[in-house]
């Protein structure tokens, strides 16, 4: 076949081009880099709870997520009270639902409901949380509180599918309440699986009851806890194995002023007693508003230390410091009424850790847990800054800590990892010697890339570094799920290298925040989505477990040309030997778009074994996102490595993270 000239032209160009591109990414990639490790040498201890977990209700990650209550506004105390509910009825009729307030008898939970069934045909349906999520089989619990004050009511309790069928049906008779209110309770087996049923009371008969606290629970929570979490949800959090859970907050510990603030006192006993209080996200952003976000507290400060002790976590609880959000209000507690804050602090310790002849310690045991949670350390202040934090913060410290002068105490640095704000704190806090102060970032990718070796020049002594929340935000403009792409969690795990390296320094990290709910999210990047019946792990998720799962004991040195590894050629490494196991552990990114060459060697006098393993994250696409349907997308694949004479071989895949284990002997 003849081809005109400029189509030739075109061609042969092309292909040159081609060959040109492919002899210099092989050039690239034959341009092998040593590393050496130093074996023997620990240079630092890594903290067995290094990488933790941070706990918000924010996304509906509690209330509406991994708290498996199914019902929303059970106790009728948003501020509009039938929110979630809807009235069905053939006929109106003046007061057949009527919404009672006796604040003056039970002020944490002062509205129920009165149904007068007399006009009969009277059905409430309640919406969920962005619907029910209903399996196939499971058991479902009905409960509720009730004073039947005429009998005869009969409830038909049903779970109607988006399509309208009925997929779940139960019948509760209430008896006649002798005197006050009866808890009365019924289960029932779903008979086909929807993500956004809804349910359905209908009401048979004539009379009039009183109810309160509705609620329906999947049969299936984690460990089968009456009224307990979400089983798939927390299996996601045991499976990375945290050493910490820093929980609950974040913003909601502040509120959006004094009175709206976090009281963990408020959040534990029986959950009728538990006072509503609404959300602070639910009004936070106007471009992602939640009109019903609230915390019921049915995941409060007992199941929060339970958690934690259930996946083998140290418990890291945030208090309140006498200061609300200044993103918000800002009001502060005057500093000659903060007894109140500092108290709460001090009974947290002895809730905690406190023996059962405690006031405190004995209210833990009557919730059912007579051993005591030792809880060693907490923080004060979420995001404060200024010098009315540092006023705050020495109050607390001093009451704390001559107390319990062991206890260690997590201070804030503010919102920022830099700037006047930082600065004055940091250098504070120092002077104090502070336990660990506490960094924040959510900073771009590049920031990420560049901030690898920040730690490389900080003091060794004093105080230590807490990296209480952070993630790679493309910018502060651009949120949402698809941020939870390749790119961010390469630039999150290079990153890390730098704070395993400086094991010593940054005794902490864990990753911010840890679960969304995809038709109900505030905040995006996340770690983890889920919908009503499913989760998935992002690639942050995979990268959090792997640091987590492969921690070690000791730092090891890993040089580039005798440098710390912090972006030469786009390479981020670090290295750690588990003393315990007998393994070396070495993690390194590389976030170029060819693949690179390295050989490690290992010097030193440990006996290696001949055969190690590789879990490899990689994609040439740092867009690329799980999802529901390809949960997996980018996730560990395990491969067999070979060390030859102490040298390791690797090819490393353009835009990679790998972890490597190798046996050895001793
Ligand atoms: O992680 C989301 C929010 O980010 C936290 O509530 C807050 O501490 C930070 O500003």
């Amino acid at each position: 076949m003849k081809l005109n000239p400029n189509v030739r032209y075109v061609l042969y160009s092309t292909i040159l081009c081609m060959l040109i591109r492919l002899f210099n990414a092989d050039l690239h990639a034959q341009t092998v880099k040593t590393i050496a490790i130093n074996t023997d040498k620990s240079i630092a201890k890594v903290q067995p709870n290094m990488w933790g977990v941070f706990f918000e209700d924010i996304n509906f990650g509690a209330d509406g997520g991994i708290y498996a209550e199914l019902l929303k506004n059970r106790s009728f105390e948003f501020s509009k009270p039938l929110m979630g509910w809807a009235v069905q009825r053939e006929k109106a009729n003046e007061g057949d639902i009527l919404v009672v307030n006796r604040k003056e008898e039970n002020s944490a939970n002062p509205r129920y409901i009165q149904v007068n069934t007399s006009n009969g045909n009277l059905s409430l349906i309640n919406e969920g949380f962005k619907g029910i999520g209903v399996k196939k089989g499971l058991r479902y619990d009905f409960s509720m509180l009730y004073r039947l004050n005429t009998p005869g009511i009969r409830l038909r309790l049903q779970l109607v599918s988006s399509d309208n069928k009925i997929i779940g049906e139960g019948t509760l008779v209430p008896e006649q309440s002798v005197s006050g209110w009866k808890k009365q309770a019924t289960s029932f087996i779903a008979k086909e699986t929807d993500a956004k049923a809804r349910f359905t009371i209908l009401f048979d008969g004539k009379g009039q009851i009183d109810m309160d606290m509705v609620s329906l629970f999947p049969g299936d929570t984690w460990k089968n806890r009456p009224q307990g979490l979400r089983a798939d949800m927390v299996k996601m959090l045991a499976d990375m194995k945290p050493g910490f859970i820093r929980f609950p907050g974040g913003c909601i510990v502040e509120g959006t002023d004094l009175a709206n603030r976090y009281q963990w006192k408020k959040t534990i006993g029986p959950i009728e007693n538990r006072q509503l209080l609404m959300n602070r996200w639910n009004t936070e952003f106007a471009h992602r508003p939640a009109p019903d976000y609230y915390q019921s507290f049915g995941l409060g400060f007992f199941e929060y230390f339970q958690l934690a002790e259930d996946i083998g976590s140290d418990a890291l609880p945030i208090l309140n410091c006498g200061m609300a959000c200044q993103f918000n209000t800002g009001e502060v507690a005057a500093l000659d009424e903060l007894d109140p804050y500092v108290q709460d602090a001090l009974d947290l310790i002895e809730f905690a850790n406190g023996d059962t002849t405690t006031k405190w310690g004995k209210m833990r045991a009557d919730l059912g847990h007579p051993k005591p949670f030792n809880l060693k350390m907490m923080g004060v202040g979420n995001e404060n800054w200024g010098p009315q934090y540092l006023e705050r913060l020495a109050i607390f410290t001093k009451a704390i800590k001559t107390k319990y002068p062991d206890f260690k105490l997590i201070n804030s640095s503010g919102t920022d990892p830099e700037g006047d704000r930082f600065n004055l704190l940091n250098t504070s806090l120092r002077n104090s010697k502070a336990d660990l102060i506490d960094e924040h970032y959510y900073r771009s990718a590049d920031w990420f890339l560049k901030n690898a070796g920040r730690y490389d020049n900080y003091p060794r002594e004093g105080s230590k570094v807490f990296v209480g929340e952070y993630a790679v935000h493309a910018d502060r403009e651009v949120i949402g799920s698809n941020r939870n792409n390749w790119q961010s969690a390469l630039a999150a795990a290079s990153l890390m290298t730098g704070l395993e390296r400086n094991a010593d320094v940054v005794q902490m990290a864990s990753y911010a925040p840890l679960f969304a709910h995809v038709d109900a999210w505030q905040w995006a990047p996340d770690m983890i989505w889920v919908d009503n019946l499913k989760t998935y792990g992002t690639p942050d998720y995979y990268v959090q477990k792997l640091f987590s799962t492969n921690k070690g004991t000791d730092v090891i040195s890993a040089k580039l040309d005798g440098k710390n590894i912090t972006g030469q050629d786009g390479l981020y490494a670090s290295a750690v030997t588990d003393i315990i196991t007998k393994e070396l552990i070495i993690k390194i990114s590389n976030t170029t778009e060819k693949a690179q060459k390295v050989t490690f060697t290992l010097d030193g006098k440990k006996n290696f074994k001949k055969n190690g393993y590789l879990d490899e994250m990689a994609s040439n696409n740092l867009n690329q996102l799980n999802s529901f349907e390809s949960p997996d997308a980018v996730s560990p694949k395990r491969k067999s490595i070979v060390v030859t004479n102490k040298k390791l071989q690797l090819t490393l895949k353009p835009y990679s993270f790998s972890v490597v284990k190798i046996p050895y002997l001793k």
